[in-house]
């Protein structure tokens, strides 16, 4: 028996958050007011965010510190495992190393936790009493109500409508922790029955979701927005990940080559790439690697313009990658892979060649986390699914070459209350999806008439 886990102490979990701000080669564009074009301020964000938040936003930086209350809580499950897929290695039957970070341990099953916990602890400390948010697969959800349930605050969550037919378990795990659900579109906000007026069918969509519930959010005195991934402070707290592993790596006495993760918004791939995007900034050579959907390719096939974050054109413009905010992503069963931009500062890492980006389809990713589960035992979310199809590719490459790689990949969460996509996939009702071009042109020229994101 060899050692395949490397387990940090309770004590050794971070103390501090790692801001990569001050380390852009270039730094970050500004989001612009949705009115008036011009740089939106502090005060811009005020109504939706407690200011401590607002000031992680914009914060220089370099460290962070994590305030103990809110290690309190992490520590119930963090540092998170570092384990080597040994029998993942056989069955490939490759030189190639592969590890995996877990964030499927958290209460919530997956890594989304790790910022909700943060963000209602710092509502709670600006006497918040109820927060407004979004979820798409329910993760993010699943996290908010969690955290809020900690906190004593109430947890309004808007679920994107597929999801929510899809995931009932998903919705009673969000009430079990206190949190009240609503499937978006809904005819609770003037955003949602916009939506529903022109389409009473409609699915819903992150986009949709947060419209809604940052209406909810702008309208009630009481009441502040959450945003579970895109943002910077979100991406902050989750670089609690790579931190932990960059420790985790040490005790293994090993390095990974490539790094790899799943990307919806961009939250858990920042997690675990930002320290090693900084070790590349200085010039180490570490291939770090994004996957996302290829009926939601935000990186591979999208433009890097100002873009809405919500579908109605209600919250700021953030520079990103983006397929435009009318882009209404299919229903593949990774619900939360379904956005139509990508974090500003992973879309800036990208554009500085400090990473890489692949999109893979659905039934390759399931067959991947077939694979993964049959080997390792653990069920992967179908958004994780991505990092591993991302990380057998590379396996398989390294084997090819007959390389002996370190392959770091992050499964951001487990699988089980994506029973339904699962069936799908046994049952060969799961179908590949070729995202027509004209679609990807419909959007993007909806957008070309917002500000540009002029180069530096
Ligand atoms: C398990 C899991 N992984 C990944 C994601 C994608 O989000 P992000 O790119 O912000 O990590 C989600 C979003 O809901 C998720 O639930």
């Amino acid at each position: 028996m060899k050692q395949i886990k490397y387990p940090l102490n309770d004590i050794e979990i971070p103390r501090q958050w790692y801001n990569i701000m001050p380390d852009l080669p270039k730094g970050l564009l500004p989001p612009l007011h949705p009115a008036t074009g011009q740089p939106a301020g502090p005060d811009d964000l005020a109504p939706l965010f407690p200011m401590a938040l607002i000031e992680q936003e914009v914060s220089q930086d370099r460290w962070i510190d994590i305030p103990e209350e809110v290690l309190d809580i992490l520590v119930k499950w963090r540092p998170s495992p570092l384990i080597r897929a040994t029998s993942l290695e056989k069955a490939l039957g490759t030189p190639a190393k592969i590890y995996f970070k877990y964030e499927g341990v958290s209460p919530a099953g997956s890594h989304k936790p790790n910022t909700s916990i943060p963000q209602a602890y710092f509502n709670m400390k600006e006497g918040v009493k109820r927060i407004a948010t979004e979820t798409g697969a329910g993760q993010w959800g699943s996290a908010l109500s969690l955290a809020c349930n900690y906190f004593g605050i109430e947890a309004k969550v808007y679920m994107v409508k597929i999801s929510y037919e899809q995931k009932p378990y998903r919705k009673i795990l969000m009430e079990t922790w206190g949190g009240s659900v609503t499937p978006s579109p809904s005819n609770e906000t003037e955003a949602g029955r916009k939506i529903l007026a022109e389409n009473p069918d409609s699915n819903g969509s992150l986009g949709i979701a947060i419209s809604e519930a940052v209406e909810d959010a702008a309208g009630r005195e009481d009441t502040k927005y959450a945003l579970g991934s895109v943002l910077n402070h979100v991406l902050l707290h989750q670089t609690i990940i790579g931190l932990e592993t960059k420790k985790q790596f040490a005790l293994a006495n090993d390095k990974p080559d490539v790094v790899i993760g799943c990307c919806g918004g961009g939250s858990n791939f920042f997690g675990i790439a930002a320290p090693y995007v900084l070790d590349k900034i200085n010039g180490e050579n570490v291939d770090i690697l994004g996957c996302e959907p290829a009926a939601c390719p935000t990186m591979t096939r999208g433009h890097f313009h100002y873009d809405f974050g919500d579908s109605i054109g209600m919250t700021p413009l953030l520079p990103m990658h983006t397929l435009g905010h009318t882009f209404m992503p299919p229903s593949i069963h990774a619900g939360g892979l379904r956005y139509h931009g990508m974090a500003p500062l992973v879309s800036e890492i990208l554009r500085e060649g400090l990473m890489r980006a692949e999109a893979f389809d659905q039934v390759d990713c399931f067959k991947a986390a077939l694979l993964f589960a049959r080997c390792e035992g653990i069920v992967p979310a179908p958004e994780s699914s991505h990092a591993i199809r991302g990380a057998i590719n590379e396996a398989l490459k390294a084997k090819e070459e007959g390389k002996e790689k370190s392959i770091l990949f992050l499964l951001s969460g487990h699988g089980h209350f994506d029973m339904s996509a699962y069936d799908a996939y046994l049952s060969n009702n799961l179908v590949e999806y070729d995202l027509p071009e004209a679609e990807i042109e419909r959007a993007w020229n909806a957008i070309k008439d917002l500000p540009e994101a002029a180069e530096f």
